[in-house]
């Protein structure tokens, strides 16, 4: 048993009195009413999320710089060539790179990809592609994961509105979050519904994940309602929702010419908003948008 005296669990170097003790005490109190509580390693302490926030930063810098860049005519190469020169420019390191044989340093997802698109020579930016752009990045050994999704040229009606309400899915998924009060579930619950009332479908094969030590950990945060019980949300946490959000079904395949980018199987759009997210005592705070 922790005592008062000893350091706290978190590795914050503070007394667990003044530290952790009252969470502790509190989340004993929620897991004695039913709920399933987050285990310890779901809990950042302030240095850790300090750390993330900082990778963050860079993160968003990384995505707006790509922003002022996307132009028709472009290929998806060259926005990993931006990435690459402004990673190294700012002291990170891209997380996709190399990860599990990934070849690239972003992923770059053009209008039936789902996700996973790896930037191409071959694949050019078309007047009215809707395009998402995932970045992952360390920094000082931090994660920050977020993606958006950007429009070429001029596009068209039935693809602006699908890329506005998978935007509104993301917000509405972060806004329902109530620490002490809120589940996993209440943010999957939310985003299928809004999804399903604009006509839409929601991805199942790919979810939401803790990050900041590293790229994917747990929890899954899933962007549709499961009837088991999923974690209690809590301060200190750390994770990403990022719902795919299909125009046509959910149903999805990879492509085994490179065994990576995810298609929609009905060849209809597809569209992805991510942010990484820490839980505080008043709310979701946006780390990485
Ligand atoms: N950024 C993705 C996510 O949101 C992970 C990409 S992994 C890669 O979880 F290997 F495909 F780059
Ligand atoms: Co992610
Ligand atoms: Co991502």
């Amino acid at each position: 048993m922790i005592k008062d005296d000893d350091l706290c669990w978190c590795k914050s170097n503070k007394k667990y009195q003044d530290c952790h003790k009252e969470f502790d005490l509190k989340l004993d109190e929620f897991r004695k009413k039913g709920y399933l509580v987050p285990p310890k390693k779901l809990i950042k302490n302030e240095t850790q999320i300090e750390g993330i926030k900082a990778a963050g930063i860079i993160n968003n810098g990384l995505l707006d710089l790509i922003g002022e860049n996307i132009k028709v005519g472009m290929t998806t190469e060259d926005i990993d060539i931006i990435t690459r020169k402004y990673l190294k420019e700012n002291d990170a390191r891209s997380a996709d790179l190399n990860f599990e044989g990934y070849p690239k340093s972003i992923c770059t997802s053009v209008n039936d990809v789902v996700c996973h698109g790896i930037p191409s020579k071959d694949v050019v930016l078309k007047d009215g592609d809707i395009l998402n752009v995932d970045a992952t990045i360390e920094h000082n050994g931090y994660y920050a994961d977020a993606s958006r999704m950007y429009l070429v040229g001029e596009v068209k009606e039935p693809a602006k509105r699908l890329v506005e309400v998978t935007k509104e899915c993301l917000e509405k998924g972060i806004e329902v979050i109530k620490p002490w009060e809120s589940t996993l579930n209440d943010i999957g619950l939310v985003i299928e519904k809004l999804a399903h009332k604009k006509g839409y479908s929601v991805v199942e094969e790919f979810c939401g994940h803790g990050v900041g030590l590293k790229m994917h950990e747990d929890p899954y945060v899933l962007h549709y309602s499961v009837k088991e019980p999923t974690y209690l949300i809590v301060p200190g946490m750390v994770f990403t929702i990022e719902p795919m959000i299909n125009e046509g079904k959910r149903f999805i395949h990879i492509d085994y010419k490179d065994d990576w980018t995810v298609r929609t199987n009905d060849k209809k759009l597809s569209a992805q908003w991510e942010n990484t997210i820490v839980i505080t005592e008043n709310g979701a705070e946006i780390i990485s948008k």
